[in-house]
């Protein structure tokens, strides 16, 4: 098993997420966020990252967060809920981070309501995955993994 790197991978989950495995399962899965940030943190692990894995339901803390990220944090992995449709302000601090970013989705946004097609987050990311269920979140480890060590070769 490698080592563990110093700074962790920042794990930022929005609004209504802390809900999973009751909210609508049929569109986001059946696997609560505890669950979730388990398999995040043991997949991180076999790549040498620790993990930093929080969610709110509020944009300012978001906002918070990404900002701690540039100084505290390797690389974010982001699922904005809502927020990634309507905030001009995450995309800002998004812009702000100078470190790779992963933007996940549980569910396919394209698939679904017009609205949810389009996401600020998105101009600011290096990766999208969306509509794996959870195994989104393990996917953007890895992705996140390969772009940290691209950057260090
Ligand atoms: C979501 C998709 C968003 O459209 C929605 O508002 C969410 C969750 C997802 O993970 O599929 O809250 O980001």
């Amino acid at each position: 098993m490698a080592k563990t790197k110093a700074l962790p991978i920042y794990v930022l989950n929005g609004p209504n997420l802390n809900l999973l495995g009751r909210r609508e399962p049929e569109i986001y899965g059946s696997a609560t966020l505890a669950e979730i940030e388990k398999e995040v943190v043991a997949q991180a692990k076999t790549q040498g990252f620790a993990i930093k894995f929080r969610q709110t339901n509020h944009e300012g803390v978001l906002i918070d967060w990404l900002q701690e990220a540039r100084t505290k944090a390797c690389g974010v992995i982001l699922n904005p809920a809502g927020l990634g449709h309507t905030s001009v302000a995450l995309l800002d601090a998004c812009r702000m981070l100078d470190l790779p970013l992963v933007e996940v989705h549980l569910s396919n946004p394209f698939k679904r309501e017009r609205y949810r097609r389009h996401s600020f987050i998105s101009e600011a990311a290096d990766a999208v995955i969306c509509g794996l269920h959870a195994d989104g979140y393990v996917a953007a480890v890895d992705a996140l993994s390969a772009m940290l060590k691209d950057r260090k070769a």
